[in-house]
């Protein structure tokens, strides 16, 4: 379980995070939604702890991460897939994903590869080709699939679907589902609020650094109003 409670973020005089409070509970996928400068891939960012919180408490089965740095997060299964995909574009697809297993000291990095090679075919037939020439879609599982190889307990994706078609789309999101059910949990940033609120079991919505609306997804899926209201979708 990860916990934040009334987390405030400023990046010079800005105060992007006003007082978050947040919960990703063992097995779940949580959705982190809201307009564009809302503060999401920011509650991203501090959560991998790439920015400091100024006040509030950030716990990670029970510990507190307040202290900790990006690379103590990653040891302990925090892993950030994030906004842009961030990918090495003159590494291959190979050298990538090996990137992504670097500070695993376990001898599973084969059985990971073939693990990820289960979850994305597509880039097993592609091991050599350079990172930057794949297509949009295959660079985003390519994304997911370094992550994976970081072998996280909990996985924060900043915005999968963007800029990809609906059928990849389909695809990545039936695959965030399968790595959730094989015990992995998930905070979603997304754009796609219809699909976001079908495969989360909980969904926060932010509005300008704050938590405007939280709750089950499917009660929010099912709530026209308060849909329109706050995701006008
Ligand atoms: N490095 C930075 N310096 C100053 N302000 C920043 C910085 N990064 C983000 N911000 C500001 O913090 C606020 C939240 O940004 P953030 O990137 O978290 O939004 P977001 O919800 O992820 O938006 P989007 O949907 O566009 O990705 C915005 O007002 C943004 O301009
Ligand atoms: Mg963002």
């Amino acid at each position: 379980m990860l916990k934040l409670h009334d987390i405030h973020v400023y990046y010079g005089h800005v105060h992007a995070l006003k007082g978050i409070s947040l919960e990703i509970p063992q097995g779940k996928i949580i959705s982190l939604l809201g307009a564009n400068g809302a503060g999401k891939s920011t509650t991203l960012k501090m959560i991998s702890r790439l920015i400091p919180p100024k006040q509030g408490s950030y716990d990670l089965e029970s510990e507190s991460m307040l202290k900790k740095t990006p690379s103590d997060l990653v040891k302990r299964g925090v892993i950030h897939c994030p906004e842009n995909r961030r990918l090495f574009p003159l590494l291959t697809v190979e050298e990538n994903l090996r990137i992504g297993s670097f500070t695993r000291k376990d001898k599973k990095v084969a059985a990971d590869l073939e693990k990820v090679f289960a979850y994305f075919p597509r880039l097993k037939e592609r091991l050599n080709q350079y990172a930057g020439t794949l297509s949009g879609g295959e660079q985003q599982m390519l994304a997911i699939a370094r992550a994976l190889m970081g072998n996280p307990k909990i996985l924060l994706l900043d915005e999968p679907s963007l800029g990809l078609a609906p059928n990849i789309i389909r695809d990545i999101f039936q695959i965030i589902m399968r790595i959730n059910e094989e015990g992995t949990m998930i905070l979603l940033v997304e754009q796609n609020v219809h699909l976001a609120l079908e495969i989360s079991h909980y969904t926060y919505v932010l509005e300008n650094g704050r938590i405007a609306l939280e709750g089950e997804s499917r009660h929010i899926k099912e709530n026209d109003k308060i849909r329109q209201l706050y995701l006008g979708a």
